[in-house]
């Protein structure tokens, strides 16, 4: 299949190119598009033969459930049983933006959607283009990020070029995606709510609107083996092998850069992922600045796209600087932790 791309400019959207990719979602086709965190794959939300295509294009396992995508809170409300309360406050504050809200799903949510749960994701997204091309295909839009499953998420339209280009229609590119990770994803099952995936929205300010919100203690837990992390755990993973070194900051830049210079000596290329604070520490070295290590914006923006980098440079072994968990920090943290397979060195 050839893979059309076709340019928006985000702040003049061209009528005629959504319209093109509306009629390809309409046909049951694969349109990836940019939001705010990251690209999505999308597929009409009552085509489940086409939602089918999503899991055969990224070859993502059956059972991992899908985010639906919505550009009116009215079309949120066909997919659920019922608003619980909290969410009504969430949907005023967040959307559109990077929250996503786990809920009992209506009957009109196909199980293929859901992964067979009994709970639907729903998220309206701020990106002007996203909002766009779901009002004019008429539907809710399922995607998850359009990447291979296993690799990095992608940020701009050259990474999805990168990882789908001839498995899917089309593709909208209007650029790099604003905040770089994914959607908070949390769960309003139960009580308290708790955020399944940290994400663009932080847990500081949902505590600011509900008081009472909770990590999942699903997000803590640890394969037992680090270094050979099981399915469930292969996710974001650059080629080279990859150790997130942690500690204070001066120790963790000496540690680096000894590790590295032992890597070089036997012939090893390694890659350093530091920060605009220390980058200019690894004369020498193959370095590459995630961004202001006081500003986690600025890291989950250029995160996923760094480890690509990496991937083109064809290192081995990737030393990164743990980064503060707090904020969007947070995000980037499990992200890393991801990629890393849960391999930590300590300073
Ligand atoms: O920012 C985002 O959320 C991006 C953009 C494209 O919107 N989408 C995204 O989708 O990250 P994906 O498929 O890569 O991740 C969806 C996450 C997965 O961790 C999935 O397990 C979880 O949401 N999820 C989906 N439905 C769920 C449900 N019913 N219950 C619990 N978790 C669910
Ligand atoms: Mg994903």
């Amino acid at each position: 299949m050839k893979t059309r791309v076709l340019k928006v400019d985000p702040s003049n959207i061209d009528a005629d190119s959504i319209r093109e990719a509306a009629e390809v979602i309409k046909a049951g086709g694969l349109v990836a598009f940019p939001t705010e965190t990251v690209y999505g794959l999308g597929a009409s939300a009552l085509d489940e033969k086409a939602i089918r295509k999503i899991f055969t294009a990224k070859g993502r396992p059956q059972d991992n459930p899908l985010i639906l995508h919505v550009a009116a809170v009215s079309q949120a409300a066909e997919a659920v049983e019922f608003f619980p309360p909290n969410a009504k406050i969430l949907i005023d504050k967040f959307w559109p933006g990077p929250l996503t809200l786990v809920m009992k799903k209506s009957s009109k949510v196909p199980s293929v959607v859901t992964g067979g749960l009994d709970t639907v994701a729903v998220r309206m997204p701020s990106d002007p283009v996203a909002l766009e091309l779901i009002r004019c295909s008429n539907v809710a839009i399922v995607a998850p990020s359009a990447n291979i499953s296993g690799h990095p998420s992608t940020t701009n339209a050259q990474h999805v070029i990168d990882d789908l280009s001839g498995k899917i229609d089309l593709i909208l590119d209007s650029g790099p995606c604003r905040v770089g990770v994914e959607s908070t994803v949390l769960d309003l099952t139960i009580s308290p709510p708790a955020v399944l995936r940290p994400g663009g929205t932080t847990l500081e300010s949902l505590r600011q609107v509900l008081g009472n919100v909770v990590y999942s203690p699903f997000l803590t837990e640890r394969p037992s083996q680090p270094r050979s992390p099981g399915m469930k755990y292969a996710h974001y993973l650059p080629k080279a092998d990859m150790y997130i070194v942690r500690g204070n900051i001066g120790d963790v830049v000496k540690k680096i850069r000894a590790l590295a210079s032992e890597y070089k000596k036997r012939g090893i290329s390694v890659g350093v992922l530091a920060t605009d604070q220390t980058a200019s520490e690894y004369e020498g070295f193959a370095v590459l600045s995630a961004g202001n290590r006081d500003r986690p914006e600025s890291i989950a923006e250029c995160f996923f796209g760094i480890l690509r980098r990496f991937d083109k440079m064809n290192v081995s072994i990737i030393l990164s600087e743990a980064i503060d968990a707090e904020g969007v920090g947070m995000a980037v943290m499990n992200r890393m932790e991801k990629a890393a397979a849960y391999k930590f060195i300590d300073a």
